[in-house]
């Protein structure tokens, strides 16, 4: 349990809930708020200590809720204010802390602010709050050649009140979704308000989406500018990780600070989504006045091989001690391909993103994958820091690489012209029930993407109090990692085996694991005497570490 004073998000295990995909009270075939409230009993069996909400504000759903077009209030797809409420009150008596996430890079095309702005003239201080610029060559190209993160331009143009063809807006994702102008201190104060708006509503933290790409570079150059001397680095991603959204979050954690009460364990935090590289400029974001915590996506995409992982989390584990921050590992979420099917593929050297995957590309081998997530989270439960976990993982849930593309949603799928499959296929509904029509995900059998049969199987109900379970693993994992503080603890690397083999032991003040993991082809005999306190296999051959199984002993 967490102890009064000890900033509790150190290191806290934190379960990200994808809302329209968790539970779904309604039988509409679309998770909601009070879903999620009947099942939080869950996430206590589970052993967790936090909950992170993708978006359910009022919002269009054109990128799943990630354009928001009105941020204090829920969209009536997940239910009410009063059901966000009832949510917040019941994870608290439960124990578990609510964070929700803020998505401060852009608004829906439906925001009344983006509306205003499209019935103004250019010039007007409605523009000035997105990023409006004349098009070049006389208006009929876009002002520069900066693309779409979900493929194609990054620029719409638009329709003026008369009917003349006219300036042109900002998206750095879908065409829905256009970029706030951050020089504009209307932007800042608003933001800010929202955070106010649901720090008054009792969330514990919020999850920023794009942090790195609040502020653009001035005047918007090309991105292909030629590497010369006196080029500003940063001019080069003229829109990620420009120095000016430091100042910003250096606001954001007073404004949070403010909430704190004083000889509580009540810190209010803030964790950057920022897709930045290498690790230094990344812990940027989390120095003491800055924000709590950044994913650690280098390590999601870091490979199952031995020399990538000990490199990996050596260098996450320095970068984070030098500014002071907890460092935090994730495995998966709602926009990459889920671990267990990125591990069934063969391994290489090298960060690797794997895209979105169709019926006809190759297919992982899922026992493989299963087998290595396994191990993999092994690894990652055991490391000093905080955690987060991407729901269904728990289950050992594949990634649904069988969706029929009428049933894709993702943006990214239309505007790449079905060539990015998109990110779907691991936002699929969540199986409770092995039996049940849509496995239990609501009373009405709907499932608003189809639910691969292998599901099925994997459902809590068939998991739950089954030893050697992925349900059980996790849970399992969790409570050690509990019992013995070591997301508090101290990482030291053992040199005494064999070159292929990942060998840790983290020490905390309650204690001491050794952890195992074998990315290698050969068993790793293990040591005499050993007393095994946990192990990933099922059910692990005596004596040794399998091949891509992970093992704790005690001490
Ligand atoms: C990151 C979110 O995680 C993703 O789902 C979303 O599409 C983009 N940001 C744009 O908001």
């Amino acid at each position: 349990m967490v102890r009064p004073g000890q900033q509790w998000w150190r290191d806290a295990v934190i379960y990200q809930i994808y809302p329209r995909s968790w539970a779904d009270s309604d039988g509409d075939g679309i998770g909601d708020l009070p879903g999620i409230t009947q099942r939080l009993p869950h996430l206590t069996y589970l052993g967790v200590d936090a909950v992170w909400l993708s978006p359910f504000y009022t919002s269009p759903q054109r990128d799943g809720g990630y354009d928001v077009a009105d941020y204090r209030d829920v969209d009536p797809l997940f239910g009410t204010l009063a059901d966000f409420d009832a949510l917040t009150a019941r994870a608290h008596e439960l124990g578990l802390r609510v964070i929700v996430d803020i998505v401060p890079n852009h608004s829906s095309s439906d925001h009344p602010w983006f509306q205003a702005a499209l019935a103004s003239p250019p010039g007007s201080p409605e523009r000035a709050r997105y990023l409006f610029r004349d098009g070049s060559d006389g208006g009929r190209l876009p002002p520069n050649n900066w693309t779409s993160m979900f493929g194609g331009p990054a620029w719409t143009r638009i329709t003026e009140a008369d009917g003349s063809p006219g300036q042109w807006y900002l998206h750095m994702f879908d065409r829905s979704q256009p970029d706030f102008d951050w020089t504009n201190p209307e932007v800042r104060d608003e933001l800010e308000d929202v955070l106010r708006f649901w720090l008054d509503r009792g969330v514990d933290g919020f999850r920023i989406d794009v942090a790195h790409g609040l502020v653009k570079y001035e005047n918007l150059p090309d991105t292909d500018l030629t590497l010369d001397a006196n080029v500003d680095a940063t001019a080069l991603a003229p829109m990620w990780d420009q120095p000016g959204v430091h100042e910003i979050y250096r606001s954001w954690r007073r404004l949070a600070d403010s909430y704190a009460i004083e000889g509580q364990d009540a810190d209010r935090i803030l964790c950057a989504e920022a897709w930045v590289l290498p690790g230094p400029a990344l812990a940027q974001y989390v120095r003491a006045d800055e924000l709590h915590q950044s994913f650690n996506f280098e390590y999601l995409m870091t490979p199952w091989l031995t020399a990538d992982q000990r490199a990996a989390i050596t260098d996450s584990l320095a970068q984070a001690d030098a500014v002071g921050a907890p460092q935090t590992w994730v495995l998966s979420n709602h926009d990459v391909v889920r671990h267990a099917t990125r591990l069934g593929y063969p391994q290489r050297p090298g960060l690797q993103r794997i895209e979105g995957i169709g019926a006809d590309d190759p297919q992982p081998d899922a026992a493989l994958g299963l087998r290595r997530a396994r191990a993999a989270t092994a690894v990652m439960l055991a490391l000093p820091g905080s955690a987060y976990l991407f729901q269904g993982e728990e289950l050992g849930l594949p990634e649904a690489t069988q969706l029929p593309d009428e049933a894709r949603q993702d943006p990214t799928f239309a505007r790449t012209d079905g060539k990015s499959k998109g990110r779907d296929g691991c936002r699929v509904p969540i199986p409770w029930e092995g039996d049940a029509p849509s496995y239990g995900f609501g009373p009405g059998g709907r499932s608003w993407l189809p639910q691969p049969p292998e599901y099925a199987d994997l459902a809590v109900d068939r998991q739950r109090d089954v030893p050697g379970s992925t349900l059980e693993l996790y849970r399992q994992l969790l409570a050690l990692r509990r019992k013995h503080r070591l997301g508090r603890g101290r990482l030291v690397w053992l040199d005494d085996q064999p070159h292929d083999v990942l060998a840790f032991r983290v020490e905390s003040d309650e204690g001491a694991v050794t952890v195992l993991a074998n990315p290698g082809g050969s068993p790793l005999p293990l040591p005499a005497g050993a007393q095994i306190l946990a192990r990933t296999g099922t059910p692990g051959t005596a004596g040794q570490v399998d091949p891509d199984e992970t093992v704790w002993l005690n001490g």
